[in-house]
C-alpha cells in the first residue's frame, strides 16, 4: 500500500506546477517522468514539509500510490497519451482512475473511455486552462466523462482550482468527452479574441496612427473597464516589454509567423461538421495560416497597392466599443457551438456552469463571463447569447462603432477580417430573410435539387428556361 494520494505523469510545465499546487493544498503527490532531471528535481522545488516524490519507472511510481489509485496524465495530446496509458496499465487494478489533463482531441477521449472501461478502469478527460501560473496557483478545469470517478477526486480538484467569489472554477460538465470538447471550444474562443486584439493593435497603429506608448496605455485603461479580461491584461503588459539589447519594444521584434498546436482548428472543423457557424474563430485560424506565407506577402505588398486618402480621425472609444461587440459575438458563437454539440453528442452540458467555471483561472476569463452566466440562469435553453435581452441590448448600443471600425479598416486597407466576420455574423443572425433563396433556386436550376416555398407546403422543381 503506497503513501501518495495522487500521481501525475509528465512533469513538464503543466504537470509540475499542478503537482506543486496539489502539494500546497496538503495532498501527498508522486510524479513520473522518463527524464531523470525532471523527476529528481521535484523534491528540491517543493516547499519544506510537503509530501512530494519524483519517479522515473512506472512500476515504482504506481506502487507508491494509495488504492484505488488516481493518476493524471499531462503529456502532449495524441500518441503520447496512448503510450502513457499503455505503460501504466500492467500495474493498474480495477477501480483505479486515470484522468487525461491534456488538450486531447475529443474522439480520442471517447475511444480511451471505452477501452479502459473494458478493463474496469475509470477514465475521464479534463481540459485544464491557465498556463503555467494557472496550473501553479489555480487553473480552470473542465472535467467530463466518468461522473463517479470525478466525484471521488472532486476534493483535490476543488482545492487546487481558481476561485471566483469563493466558488471553485471546476465542475463536472457532462458525459463522454464533454470536458475535452468544452476545452477545445474554449481554445477556439481564445483564438478569436487573440486575433481581435491583434487586429485592434494594428488598427490603433496603422489606422489611428498611435505610437506604442499610447497603444499600451489604451489596453491598460481598457482592462479597467467592461473589457477587463486576462487577454487584454497580458496585452497591456507585453506591449511594455523592452528588448535589452536593442532598446526597442520586444513585440516589434517578434516574427509575425504565428504557430498553433491545433485546438482552434479542431473547433472550426467540428463546427463545420455540426453546421454551427463560428466565423470569428474560423478567421482566427486562417489568419495564423496566412501569416505563414511571409515571402508571398512580402511580394504582394510591393505590387498590390492601395493609397488611403482618409483622415486618421477615428477615436479610441470607437475601437473600444467595437472590440467589446466583437468579443461578445465570439463568445456567443463558441457557446452556441457548445449548445449544438451537447445535443449531438449527448453531453448534457449546462452552459451556466460552463460560464461559471470560465470566470476565473482560464485564458478566456473576463468580467463578461458573469453576464453570460446570468443570461443562462435566466434561460438555460438559450440557443445563442445574442438572444438574451441584456446582451442583445449591449450589442445594439455598440453596433454603430463596429460599423465605423469596419469602414475605417476598408478605407485604409488595414486587414480586419475577424471584426468583419463578427459584424457579418451579427447582421446575418438578425436578418429575418437571407438571400439563400437565390442559392436554392440556383441548385434547382442546375441540378434539379428542388426547393421549398414560403406560400405553400411541399417541395418543388421549376422549369427555369
Ligand atoms: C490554455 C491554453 C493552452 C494552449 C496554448 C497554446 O487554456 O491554457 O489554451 O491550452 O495550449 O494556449 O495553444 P496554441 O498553440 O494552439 O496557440
Amino acid at each position: 500500500m503506497g503513501q501518495y494520494d495522487f500521481g501525475i505523469v509528465g512533469l513538464g510545465v503543466m504537470g509540475r506546477n499542478l503537482l506543486l499546487n496539489m502539494a500546497d493544498h496538503g495532498f501527498a503527490v508522486a510524479g513520473l517522468d522518463l527524464d531523470e532531471e525532471k523527476a529528481l528535481s521535484l523534491e528540491k522545488e517543493a516547499a519544506k514539509g510537503h509530501q512530494v516524490k519524483g519517479f522515473t519507472a512506472a512500476e515504482d511510481f504506481i506502487k507508491s500510490l494509495k488504492n484505488p489509485k488516481a493518476i493524471m496524465l499531462l503529456v502532449p495530446a495524441g500518441k503520447p497519451v496512448d503510450a502513457a496509458i499503455a505503460s501504466l496499465l500492467p500495474f493498474m487494478d480495477q477501480g483505479d482512475i486515470v484522468v487525461d489533463g491534456g488538450n486531447s482531441y475529443f474522439p480520442d477521449t471517447d475511444r480511451r473511455f471505452k477501452e479502459l472501461a473494458e478493463k474496469g478502469i475509470h477514465f475521464f478527460g479534463m481540459g485544464i486552462s491557465g498556463g503555467e501560473k494557472g496550473a501553479r496557483f489555480g487553473p480552470s478545469m473542465m472535467p467530463g466523462g466518468d461522473a463517479e470517478a470525478y466525484e471521488r477526486l472532486r476534493p483535490v480538484f476543488e482545492a487546487i482550482a481558481a476561485k471566483v467569489d469563493g466558488e471553485p472554477c471546476v465542475t463536472y460538465l457532462g458525459r463522454g468527452s464533454a470536458g475535452n470538447y468544452v476545452k477545445m471550444v474554449h481554445n477556439g474562443i481564445e483564438y478569436g479574441i487573440m486575433q481581435l486584439i491583434a487586429e485592434t493593435y494594428d488598427l490603433m497603429k496603422r489606422g489611428l496612427g498611435l505610437d506604442d506608448a499610447k497603444i499600451q496605455e489604451a489596453f491598460e485603461a481598457w482592462n479597467q473597464s467592461e473589457l477587463q479580461s486576462f487577454l487584454v491584461e497580458i496585452t497591456a503588459k507585453l506591449l511594455k516589454k523592452v528588448d535589452e539589447t536593442t532598446g526597442k519594444h520586444l513585440v516589434s521584434l517578434i516574427s509575425d509567423r504565428a504557430r498553433s498546436k491545433g485546438t482552434g482548428k479542431w473547433t472550426s472543423q467540428n463546427a463545420m461538421d455540426l453546421q454551427a457557424p463560428v466565423p470569428v474563430i474560423d478567421v482566427a485560424v486562417l489568419m495564423r495560416d496566412i501569416s505563414k506565407y511571409k515571402e508571398e506577402r512580402e511580394s504582394a505588398s510591393k505590387t498590390l497597392l492601395w493609397n488611403p486618402a482618409v483622415e486618421k480621425d477615428a477615436s479610441l472609444d470607437m475601437l473600444k466599443n467595437a472590440f467589446y461587440f466583437a468579443m461578445i459575438t465570439t463568445y456567443a458563437q463558441g457557446m452556441a457551438q457548445l449548445s449544438i454539440a451537447s445535443k449531438e453528442y449527448d453531453y448534457g452540458l449546462n452552459l451556466e456552469e460552463v460560464a461559471k467555471i470560465w470566470r476565473g483561472g482560464c485564458i478566456i476569463r473576463a468580467v463578461c463571463l458573469e453576464d453570460f452566466r446570468q443570461a443562462y440562469s435566466r434561460n438555460a435553453d438559450l440557443p445563442n447569447l445574442l438572444l438574451d435581452k441584456n446582451i442583445g441590448q449591449s450589442l445594439m448600443d455598440k453596433q454603430k462603432d463596429i460599423r465605423e471600425l469596419v469602414k475605417m479598416a476598408v478605407d485604409q486597407g488595414v486587414p480586419a477580417p475577424a471584426y468583419m466576420a463578427s459584424l457579418g455574423y451579427f447582421d446575418s443572425y438578425r436578418s429575418e430573410i437571407l438571400p439563400t433563396n437565390v442559392i436554392q433556386a440556383q441548385r434547382d436550376f442546375f441540378g434539379a435539387h428542388q426547393f421549398e416555398r414560403i406560400d405553400k407546403e411541399g417541395v418543388f422543381h421549376a422549369q427555369w428556361e
